[in-house]
């Protein structure tokens, strides 16, 4: 679902065709719909109608623009964040302190203070260190942070496996088996109020039945803590949801995970707390680029494009599938392979992929390329930084600038001993 198609023969996104950003944005450039943010926004949230209290925090790693940060937080969304920067925009973009959730598992000292001082909502805590360091931090202050514990339940989420977090051995939250005596100690520390639990177990996932699984263990967790005397009044349950990359990619429509929530959570008495990112964000992009040369090949053609794995690096990393797609489609195919100008055999974007035809200086896009494309963006190769753009109707704004190897060159210094 999204705001990408043929109007004329020619790709669009919304009311603005994609040959005009590249006249006058230039390539590569990431392209969002602000109401493919909207719908799917929307979608998440409907989703849950039968949950009694919610609280969104949409997960900003997955697209941290400020401008879409403002879609989201006029959609009532709050966030998560996992470092000062991310916090930091997410108060840029207007988003209140209290609707913010900080996560990742090695917050510096220095984070946690910022934190605090900012007001942030809930810590997810990672380790019983962190706990005590957080309450310390906020007892010396005056404050009480409010935190939930991050506990990994075990679970194979059944997704990549850089990509997965939910297993006992990976660095994530503490385990299940463990949680309930950390939850006792953190409990007694003045300066946080502990009020809850998390979890997320991995990312991209096309089923249902490990969240579930999941859930299900959280919830027992909740009643143990309960009977043991703690008062819970938030579970956190992460985000994860996965998106269509492919055709045979079918993910949980948001309204089954919805429902599967709804009944599973249904005695809980807790506000429930979400953090989708790629489900909001993954099919509202594109990243658009010119063919610089289609290049024989051994068994088929390469097609270079002039984007590359420093500005979307999920195929180099994960071995992603992102469709191609001309923007002037004349409906024939071609088998090819599709690469990037950087050094590397590893800047593939697809190998024997059936394509619409496309020739030197024709324009196509990566699809689905809205979560964890531009933010996973680097300079490899002293390229420029890949620019953004919004679309919203019939208008569109550059909401990132191009930073040019130039600027990237004056923030070096060379010893005056050399
Ligand atoms: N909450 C926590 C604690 C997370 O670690 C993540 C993602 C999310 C929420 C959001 O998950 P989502 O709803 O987007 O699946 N770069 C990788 C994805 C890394 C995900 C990391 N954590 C990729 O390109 O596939």
């Amino acid at each position: 679902m999204d705001h990408f198609a043929l109007v004329n023969g020619e790709l669009h996104c919304e009311a603005v065709p994609l040959s005009r950003i590249a006249a006058e944005v230039g390539t590569p450039v990431y392209v969002y719909s602000a109401n493919t943010l909207r719908t799917q926004a929307r979608r998440f949230r409907d989703g849950l109608k039968d949950v009694a209290r919610v609280h969104l925090a949409y997960a900003i790693k997955a697209n941290p623009n400020i401008a879409v940060l403002k879609v989201l937080a006029s959609e009532g969304y709050g966030a998560d964040v996992v470092s000062g920067g991310e916090m930091a925009r997410a108060l840029a973009a207007g988003m209140p302190a209290k609707d913010i959730v900080f996560s990742g598992v090695g917050k510096t000292r220095a984070e946690l203070v910022k934190g605090i001082e900012a007001g942030i909502g809930q810590f997810n805590i990672e380790l019983e260190e962190e706990g005590v360091v957080l309450a310390e931090l906020a007892a010396a202050r005056g404050k009480t942070a409010s935190a939930v514990l991050r506990v990994n339940p075990d679970v194979d989420a059944g997704t990549h496996a850089k990509i997965s977090t939910g297993k006992r051995e990976n660095k994530f939250g503490v385990a299940i088996d463990e949680a309930a005596g950390i939850f006792g100690r953190l409990s007694q520390l003045d300066g946080l109020n502990l009020r809850g639990v998390a979890i997320h177990i991995g990312s991209q996932l096309l089923n249902l039945a490990p969240l579930e699984a999941a859930f299900e263990r959280i919830g027992a967790f909740v009643a143990e803590l309960r009977a043991a005397g703690h008062t819970i009044t938030h579970v956190d349950l992460g985000g994860g949801l996965g998106v269509t990359y492919k055709d045979d990619d079918v993910p949980p429509d948001p309204a089954d995970f919805g429902a599967m929530v709804a009944r599973i959570t249904r005695d809980w008495d807790v506000t429930l707390m979400f953090e989708p990112g790629r489900v909001i964000a993954g099919n509202a992009g594109v990243l658009l680029t010119e063919v610089i040369w289609v290049k024989p090949g051994v068994t088929n053609p390469y097609v270079i494009v002039d984007a590359a794995m420093n500005d979307l690096a999920r195929p180099a990393l994960y071995d992603a599938w992102h469709d191609f797609a001309a923007v002037h489609p004349t409906g024939q195919r071609m088998v090819a392979n599709i690469a990037g100008p950087v050094c590397e055999t590893g800047d593939t974007f697809a190998r024997d992929r059936e394509i619409d035809v496309v020739k030197s200086g024709d324009l196509a896009v990566f699809r689905t390329a809205g979560a964890y494309g531009a933010t996973m963006a680097s300079t490899y190769n002293s390229r420029p930084l890949v620019p953004e753009v919004l679309v919203d109707g019939d208008r569109y704004a550059v909401v990132a600038d191009r930073i040019s190897a130039e600027t990237i060159l004056a923030a070096e210094r060379v010893p005056d001993w050399l």
